[in-house]
């Protein structure tokens, strides 16, 4: 049995205006509502998960909830916890979940007060068919790091992960799936987060998406572009309330053959930032607010 998280299920997010938030989660970037309780929304992409993302109503600026990885099944979930609190971090013990999706799973603190949860047996879809200009799932999140080896080192050593790339300021992170990397971490003051990233079906869809975010008042923040890294496409946004989001597709596909490369292998020529040479830099929106969202403090119980 291997004692590893299979990907990014969801993330929580808390916005001060949760229904203007909600609108356009659903009408603009293009996921569809799945459920509604008090106040909070929760929304789907094509892929099997009940849910990928849930809007929470808050005061204040906009947060992170919770990011909640998925398990194979109430075993590894069960071994994952055992993990947890042997790593010293506080945690609810696993249980059912009575809210949208159900499921079976535990929530906890980890050691840079982030709010993390494992999860498995979920009501999920069974139409998981790609539809043209709609995410599936979240391809991967970026975390910032005040203790970055540390915080490298727990998603290794407790939730299973192994580091596939080291390249620029940034470590990428594969599990038990065949995607590059599910989690990517860099180093800042603060932990905060950088950014929450979509994977859409395919390189016209993600375009597209770009399209339809700057006819909608969003304009792209860094790309299009392709990285080196996980060779995938991208274009980065200011969701509401400035929330730091990515399309990304054509996610490079691996399995445990793929060898491991650190920053002199994916250093660009002079001026360059992507593998087409396209992409401007990154906006000084993009730089202030790839820092800026916190994780709220305590909101770990699922
Ligand atoms: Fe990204």
């Amino acid at each position: 049995m291997k004692i590893t998280v299979r990907g990014v299920r969801s993330v929580d997010i808390e916005m001060s205006q949760a229904e203007r938030a909600a609108e356009f989660y659903g009408k603009i970037w293009n996921l569809a509502e799945i459920a509604r309780e008090n106040g909070s929304i929760w929304f789907r992409g094509t892929g099997a998960y009940h849910h990928i993302l849930a809007v929470h109503p808050a005061k204040g600026p906009a947060a992170m909830r919770r990011l909640t990885y998925d398990a194979a099944n109430q075993d590894i979930v069960k071994a994952l916890h055992q993990k947890v609190i042997a790593s010293g971090c506080t945690s609810e013990a696993p249980h059912e979940i009575t809210g949208p999706g159900g499921g079976y799973g535990f929530g906890f603190i980890d050691l840079e007060g982030r709010n993390l949860a494992v999860v498995c047996d979920t009501r999920d879809h069974k139409d998981t068919a790609d539809a043209t200009d709609r995410p599936r799932k979240i391809a991967h999140v970026n975390l910032n790091a005040a203790q970055l080896e540390k915080s490298n080192a727990f998603l290794v050593d407790v939730l299973g992960f192994r580091k596939v790339d080291h390249s620029g300021p940034l470590h990428f992170f594969h599990c038990d799936n065949n995607d590059h990397s599910s989690m990517v971490m860099g180093a800042t003051k603060t932990p905060t987060l950088n950014h929450v990233s979509f994977e859409m079906p395919d390189l016209e869809s993600c375009m597209r998406g770009g399209g339809r975010m700057r006819d909608a008042g969003y304009p792209i923040e860094w790309g299009p572009g392709r990285h080196g890294s996980g060779n995938n496409v991208f274009c980065y946004f200011a969701g509401p309330e400035e929330f730091p989001i990515e399309y990304t597709a054509e996610v490079l596909q691996i399995d445990d053959s793929y060898e491991f490369h650190g920053p002199e292998y994916w250093k660009w020529p002079p001026g360059r930032l992507d593998q087409w040479g396209i992409t401007p830099p990154h906006t000084a929106r993009w730089k202030r607010i790839q820092d800026m969202v916190l994780f709220t403090p305590g909101t770990y119980r699922i």
